[in-house]
């Protein structure tokens, strides 16, 4: 879209997020009287219940004297009125007092997470595992995305965590590897120890 083009609909879409903007409002007392204090109030009212500030300044001149109220009215709308004590002079004849409201919302927490290849860590250089038990291999890793972790050994391939029953067969150097869009690896060596005769006899080391 052109700018041009563009530019009335974002002028239109702000003077309406403008218009559900809530306005501070503020409230003299019905008759002021030179010398005699006086009540002056700053009421904000909102359907949402948000966190606000009210300040109420005459010229450059911030009001001191005050407090600050929050509460419910009917229909759930939230105030916070703010109620200054002023001293009141024949200066002050005529002048605009101001109130400006300070409020903020924010947003729920979002991580974020950055692509990170992976490093193969808590990876034991050796592994010796009792035959007809069940093992597994234990190799951690980071990375973002999380890298899966495989062992592999000509056609075997385990996954990384998961048991599976233990074979004399399975001795051997195991390369691992921590995939997602970069790799890390590391060989893990495995004996077996035999429990159960087999061809070899019992209890050899293979
Ligand atoms: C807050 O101020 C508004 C406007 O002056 C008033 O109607 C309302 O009663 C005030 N609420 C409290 C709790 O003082
Ligand atoms: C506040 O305003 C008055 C009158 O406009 C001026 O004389 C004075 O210097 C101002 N004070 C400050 C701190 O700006
Ligand atoms: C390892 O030995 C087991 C049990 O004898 C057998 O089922 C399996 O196929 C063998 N695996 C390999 C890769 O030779
Ligand atoms: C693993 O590889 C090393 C180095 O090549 C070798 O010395 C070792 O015998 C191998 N281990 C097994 C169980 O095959």
């Amino acid at each position: 879209m052109k700018l041009h083009l563009l530019l009335p609909v974002l002028t239109s879409l702000f003077s309406s997020l403008l218009a559900t903007l809530p306005i501070p409002e503020l409230h003299f007392e019905e008759k002021i009287f030179e010398d005699d204090n006086t009540d002056i109030t700053c009421s904000f009212r909102y359907t949402e219940n948000v966190e606000v500030n009210l300040e109420i300044t005459q010229g450059n001149i911030t009001l001191k004297d005050c407090n600050q109220k929050r509460g419910t009215q009917t229909n759930n709308v939230f105030y916070t009125n703010r109620t200054c004590t002023v001293e009141v002079t024949m200066e002050m004849d005529n002048t605009d007092f101001l109130c400006d409201a300070y409020f903020k919302t924010e947003s729920e927490p979002k991580k974020m997470y950055v692509q990170r290849e992976p490093t193969i860590t808590d990876c034991p250089n050796k592994l010796v595992w009792v035959e007809g038990e069940e093992n597994s291999f234990h190799c951690k890793a980071t990375g973002y995305p999380v890298p899966t972790v495989t062992c592999k050994k000509d056609q075997a391939i385990y996954q990384e965590g998961t048991k599976h029953k233990t074979w004399r067969n399975m001795t051997g150097n195991y390369t691992c590897k921590a995939i997602n869009f970069d790799s890390d690896s590391k060989i893990v060596e495995v004996f077996v120890q035999c429990k159960y005769p087999h061809i070899g006899g019992s209890g050899t080391l293979y």
